[in-house]
């Protein structure tokens, strides 16, 4: 039923394509959109005494392509910053999709089918996969985790006297470069190729746009004479927020060429946008291609509904597809009333509440 939307993809015209191609041919595949293990093994933490390329390992276990592989291996920095992506990402995907019928289950074989087709949530993993290694990277480059950056250097500036660049700033720029060299990849041109290639752009201007000047006053008793600023980026559950806001906004594209009347290819084709007649994508907009499947049941996409945990009032009719809940009371005892006692632990009562729980009936 889904794949004639697909078909719709290969009718699409040069001119769409060569507009949405902002960094290179195609997209290649990192993080959650890759075939990389997404268990959070622990970070390299022996460093390999004989050689000092402990690091080779995780780069190898984390099935790079080729150039990839070499990006990683040659700073040791790389592939820890490569794992935290994975998992952070991964982590907030969780998080944000924690509510929905769709909760970012993202093991092996649910994942793969989901990166196979153009819906909404293979939309959203391409932006937060970017998204997420660009944001470890800038970090790791301010932290000093990184051989071959440090920190974001000062732009230049007029009013010196009046506050200084200082600090540590997060190296945007230096991400931004080896994001793009890490994803780019040579490859033929396609609707999904261009889609993809579109929606991890988001992830990366998401990123930019969330950049924040911050500033700290020096002077005597604080009268700020001097400042020092540097730039900052957004907490990654800010840019997770953003991109979730993307998703459920995100438009659909395709042709509206009619594929008996495929003769007229020449003009480029009309874009489709249920609900959004004519509403033209901006690079800043996620887009699919296809529409989802529902996620209610058990299928290659998804484990389905049955048995998860909902909250009454807010998501269960939603989540459980209408196939309604079970309710279940329980006993939870938890840590209350604490208070932090000199020096330095925190004491806590135990209290004992009793707790419903609601799942989704079979
Ligand atoms: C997602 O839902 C499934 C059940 O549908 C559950 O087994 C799984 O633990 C959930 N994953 C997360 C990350 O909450």
């Amino acid at each position: 039923m889904l794949d004639g939307h697909l078909l719709l993809g290969w009718l699409l015209s040069v001119a769409f394509v060569v507009a949405l191609n902002a960094i290179g041919p195609t997209a290649a595949h990192f993080g959650l959109t890759g075939s990389e293990p997404l268990t959070i093994f622990p970070l390299s933490q022996e460093p390999d005494e004989a050689t000092g390329k402990s690091h080779y390992k995780v780069c190898d276990r984390l099935k790079l392509e080729r150039k990839q592989r070499r990006m990683c291996r040659r700073d040791p920095g790389v592939a820890e910053t490569l794992m935290e992506a994975i998992s952070m990402s991964a982590l907030e995907c969780q998080y944000q999709f924690r509510f929905e019928r769709w909760n970012c289950t993202l093991e092996g074989r649910y994942r793969a089918s989901i990166l196979k087709r153009g819906f909404k949530e293979t939309a959203f993993l391409y932006a937060i996969s970017s998204a997420g290694l660009t944001h470890a990277m800038a970090k790791a480059c301010s932290a000093g985790r990184m051989e071959r950056c440090t920190c974001d250097e000062a732009p230049n500036l007029e009013n010196r006297e009046a506050w200084q660049w200082g600090g540590c700033g997060d190296n945007l720029k230096y991400s931004n470069k080896f994001v793009k060299e890490f994803l780019e990849r040579k490859s033929h041109k396609d609707l999904r190729a261009s889609v993809d290639l579109h929606n991890t752009n988001v992830g990366l201007k998401v990123i930019k746009s969330g950049v924040e000047t911050v500033c700290k006053c020096h002077g005597v008793s604080g009268s700020c004479t001097v400042q020092t600023c540097w730039r900052q980026l957004s907490p990654f559950h800010e840019i997770g927020k953003q991109l979730k806001q993307k998703y459920e906004s995100s438009l659909k594209v395709g042709s509206t060429t009619n594929e008996a009347a495929g003769e007229g290819d020449s003009s480029p084709p009309k874009r489709v946008f249920p609900g959004h007649s004519d509403q033209i994508p901006r690079t800043t907009d996620l887009i699919y291609i296809e529409d989802s499947p529902n996620f209610c049941k058990m299928s290659k996409y998804s484990p389905g509904t049955s048995g998860r945990k909902c909250y009454k009032d807010k998501n269960c009719d939603s989540i459980c597809c209408g196939r309604g809940h079970n309710t279940q009371s329980r006993v939870v005892t938890r840590p209350c009333q604490c208070q932090v006692r000199w020096c330095c632990y925190v004491e806590c009562k135990q209290c004992t509440q009793k707790e419903e729980v609601y799942t989704c009936k079979d």
